[in-house]
């Protein structure tokens, strides 16, 4: 069971239900009648959603204290504006909830997922890769780079934004890549190579944030720059086990993996491109799916179809 599952049902039925749920963020806003009102966003299943609160005490109560990332125990109802589903916050069963159970925390079984990412290390790659992926989550003194990579979100909200997102993300990423290495025997002579980029091209998001919240400071480079970071500092040990030309190529993918996105840098290999496209498909994918089953966009369309709204596309489901 996840946290949140009894926001969804009250976004289908619209009726009112009582559960715990994440406090995110909020932030005060002014009503046409120049009182105030409270909106903000909640984590619902893997996804952020939307809130509001109009009732007056319960808004005093949320301007009186700071609830930005703690659990609540609240009473709500769905609402539904312009086919945008938010929720509306109706009443405080209990003013802060302990989260003390596992159950609470994450939909992913990121112990197992971790096994079985270390059964994919020893088991494909080479032991000179495998050399170079130890010195790699070893490059942050006095850190647990393993422990933080296995609870770490891949994002505060766009795809696997819950602990152990990151980890998910890349196990799906080196999933995708075997079967596509399957179908194209030409790749097997790079299979060390992409198969170490995919296991560090997000590995740097350990110092961009902590349990899915940026941390100060996150952008002055990237993920991408710090993840190289991990291999230059360590330029004499990576290089007993690879040739510079190799750990160049390992650290084009790194640095290119978001082929332009944003601000980035583009891929300027064959093996850059081949991950970032990998990266797009699980990306694009899992947001499909989030949304599929967060129900937030959910709408009829003209013809009496169910219509979902992802990244400005229309789609019938
Ligand atoms: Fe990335
Ligand atoms: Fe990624």
């Amino acid at each position: 069971m996840y946290f949140d599952l009894n926001v969804t049902d009250a976004m289908v039925a619209g009726q009112v239900v009582q559960s715990v749920v994440y406090i995110d963020s909020y932030q005060v806003g002014t009503k046409k009648d120049g009182g105030d009102y409270i909106f903000g966003k909640i984590r619902k299943l893997r996804k952020l959603c939307n809130f509001k609160i109009w009732d007056s005490n319960i808004v005093s109560f949320f301007k009186s204290n700071d609830f930005v990332h703690k659990y609540l125990y609240l009473g709500f109802k769905g609402s539904e504006w312009n086919g945008q589903r938010d929720i509306v916050i109706t009443q405080v069963v209990n003013k802060e909830f302990e989260v003390d159970s596992k159950e609470f925390e994450s939909p992913l079984e990121y112990e197992e997922l971790f096994k079985d990412f270390g059964a994919y290390i020893s088991s494909k790659l080479s032991p000179n890769w495998v050399q170079v992926v130890n010195i790699a989550f070893n490059a942050i003194p006095d850190v647990n780079m393993f422990e933080r990579f296995k609870v770490e979100w891949a994002a505060h909200g766009m795809h696997d934004a819950v602990k152990g997102g990151l980890l998910n993300h890349t196990l799906k990423m080196l999933r995708i890549y075997d079967v596509i290495e399957e179908n194209d025997s030409r790749l097997k002579e790079y299979s060390d190579l992409i198969r170490t980029g995919i296991i560090l091209h997000d590995l740097g998001k350990i110092e961009e944030m902590e349990n899915g919240e940026y941390k100060n400071d996150a952008y002055v480079l990237s993920h991408r720059a710090m993840g190289i970071g991990y291999l230059e500092r360590n330029y004499t040990e990576v290089l007993k086990y690879i040739s510079r030309g190799e750990m160049l190529r390992l650290e084009s993918i790194i640095l290119g993996h978001h082929n332009g996105l944003g601000d980035s840098e583009f891929a300027r290999t064959i093996y850059a491109l081949i991950v970032h496209l990998i990266d797009n498909l699980d990306a694009q994918v899992t947001m499909l799916m989030d949304s599929l089953e967060s129900k937030d966009t959910l709408k009829k369309n003209g013809c009496g179809d169910t219509v979902i709204s992802v990244n400005q596309h229309s789609l019938i489901v």
